[in-house]
């Protein structure tokens, strides 16, 4: 394998070691908190009513971010995943008055201490809570109805309001606003159960369906050589494989392949072509591989352990693919937080880039880099053999930057963050830092709506769609926090008409996922094609897979 300092320019090389990933958690001190920070003690320790006056202080100032039962979402962490754990309440306390700005956590000094340590109480509190809860509990009256007389999107930029199948977007460089133009929203969205009558709509001549409900966190979808469809479920660590289908277009069979893992999101199978012989799975800490035969249903041995990644804060997700040749394994990690240097920050080492090794013998090093979170999913186009990706950009710059995107990536590549965006834009939180790489940030393909938290795709090379759609992408966008009024929360379609390169344009293909209230019942994750041709997608809102098919009616 090359070394970095002959196969790139210096400064790159500099930033980025070729012997690399070590230790799996670098983050051992809680955002820098100080000693002191440490040895302070909550006065309302273990109180009940700490807890109950606590609840109702992070249902006002918190939840629309941290989310109901505090599961996060994109960059906001997860309050419930057992890092607090070991974290001291007067840390907590610290950060929380302090909060990170520039990370998209506000500060909360202004309220009194008293409140701040009820949170705090609260917050240490919460792990213990029923997570089962999070859909059937009725939302609040939403706080934001005022949002939705919002005045229209200025084209290019959209909301939910405004996605329609069949409505094409196309998001050009010339369209960026300054940074800062309008405030970093705090909306994320508060989930409510599906009501009877919202189904997802796709365009005229599709039809949806229900293919699996009551999953626990769908995430990645993949469809093994023999035509088995295969699912993560991350928060319970499993992997799921549903066969057959019934003529009311359900899995005939579900199964559990494997259990016991730690937020398993990647899937691939190797080597690539009909006759796979082992599953690789990107664990969020470490990529492991099972034995695997077309027709397995349950993993015959325990998982192989194949490298470490960095991981302990920020993106979770590890995406896998394996080059058509075989030769290239690619793990995609997103960054540890939203915008941190990594230069000054142990949490972003190797982080924020696509990695790469051969599967015979597993040294990771870095394929491409300053991509801020691929980890939704990378993809190897079956039409040109080039890798591509679909990432998730910052956020904190307001509602219409940084455009997320979907692009081929280029070996050795620099995609920006966190010092530039989408080619030769600063970012204001680095201003002054590296000018030797403002001409190497290469600008994506297709930007995508800025906040979209654009996750897996896939190639369509079925049989059941109309010919225009051959060789076309699907992705799902799992839909923003940090926009005033929401986007994404869609699968998109973005034509590469039949040449295998994208013009900058994509479709909106499957909405409905939001109500006209503003509250969200589903959000798109994953998506694969079936052995039939239809389009199976996974969503961790509504916890189901539907099932999209084309009917001509
Ligand atoms: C506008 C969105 C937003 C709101 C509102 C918000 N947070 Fe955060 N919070 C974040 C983000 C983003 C981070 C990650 C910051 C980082 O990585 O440095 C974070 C981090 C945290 C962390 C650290 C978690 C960890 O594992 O590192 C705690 C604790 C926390 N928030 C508590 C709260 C509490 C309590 C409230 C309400 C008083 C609150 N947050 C409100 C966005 C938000």
């Amino acid at each position: 394998m090359r070394t970095f300092a002959n196969s790139y320019l210096t400064a790159a090389a500099i930033l980025l070691p070729a012997a690399l990933l070590l230790a799996a958690d670098v983050d051992t001190k809680f955002h820098n908190a100080p000693a002191s920070a440490q040895a302070t003690k909550n006065p309302y320790e273990g109180q009940d009513a700490a807890v109950q006056a606590g609840k109702r202080l992070y249902a006002r100032n918190c939840l629309s971010c941290h989310g109901r039962v505090g599961k996060g979402t994109g960059n906001v962490p997860s309050l419930v995943n057992g890092k607090l754990d070991s974290v001291k309440p007067g840390e907590v306390f610290w950060f929380i008055t302090r909060g990170d700005k520039d990370n998209g956590m506000p500060s909360w000094a202004t309220l009194p201490a008293k409140q701040r340590w009820q949170l705090v109480t609260y917050v240490k509190s919460m792990g213990a809570a029923n997570p089962a809860q999070e859909a059937s509990t009725p939302a609040p009256a939403d706080m934001r109805t005022s949002k939705f007389k919002a005045p229209p999107p200025t084209p290019p930029f959209t909301d939910f309001r405004y996605e329609k199948p069949g409505t094409v977007h196309k998001i050009t460089v010339k369209d960026l606003p300054q940074p800062y133009a309008t405030q970093s929203a705090d909306n994320g969205p508060d989930l409510v159960a599906r009501p009877e009558n919202a189904w997802p709509v796709a365009p005229a001549g599709f039809k949806v369906e229900l293919y699996a409900a009551g999953l626990d966190n769908p995430r990645t979808l993949r469809t093994a050589p023999n035509g088995d469809i295969f699912l993560t479920e991350s928060d319970p660590g499993r992997i799921r494989v549903f066969r057959g289908l019934t003529s009311d277009g359900k899995p005939e069979q579900s199964a559990i392949f494997a259990s016991g893992l730690k937020q398993p999101y990647g899937l691939a199978f190797y080597p690539p072509g009909p006759d796979p012989r082992w599953l690789y799975v990107g664990n969020t800490n470490e990529v492991v591989r099972f034995p695997y035969h077309n027709g397995d249903l349950k993993a015959s041995a325990a998982p192989e352990h194949i490298a470490d990644l960095p991981s302990g804060s920020g993106h979770w997700t590890r995406a896998l693919a394996f080059s058509e040749d075989g030769k290239k394994m690619f793990v995609a990690v997103g960054s540890g937080s939203n915008v941190d240097d990594p230069d000054t920050h142990p949490r972003e080492k190797d982080r924020a880039d696509i990695l790469v090794c051969d599967p015979a013998n597993c040294k990771l090093s870095v394929y491409a880099y300053g991509i801020r979170n691929a980890g939704g999913g990378i993809e190897v186009s079956p039409q040109t053999g080039e890798l591509w990706c679909s990432v998730n950009e910052r956020d904190a710059l307001g509602d219409n930057l940084v455009p997320d995107y979907i692009t081929h990536v280029e070996e050795g590549g620099f995609y920006g963050w966190p010092w530039w965006y989408i080619g030769a834009h600063q970012d204001p939180r680095h201003q002054g830092k590296h000018p030797e790489l403002r001409d190497k940030a290469i600008v994506p393909d297709v930007l995508l709506q800025p906040h979209n938290a654009s996750l897996e795709f896939t190639f369509y090379e079925g049989q059941q769609f109309p010919a225009e759609f051959k060789g076309d992408i699907f992705a799902s966008e799992h839909g923003s926090w940090n926009k005033a009024v929401r986007v994404g929360y869609e699968v998109i379609r973005v034509p590469l008409h039949q040449s295998g390169h994208a013009s900058g344009e994509y479709e909106d293909f499957l909405t409905g996922f939001v109500l006209p209230d503003g509250n969200v019942w589903g959000r798109p994750v994953g998506v694969t094609v079936a052995p039939d041709g239809s389009l199976l997608v996974s969503d961790d809102g509504s916890n189901s897979v539907w099932r999209v098919s084309h009917t001509g009616k």
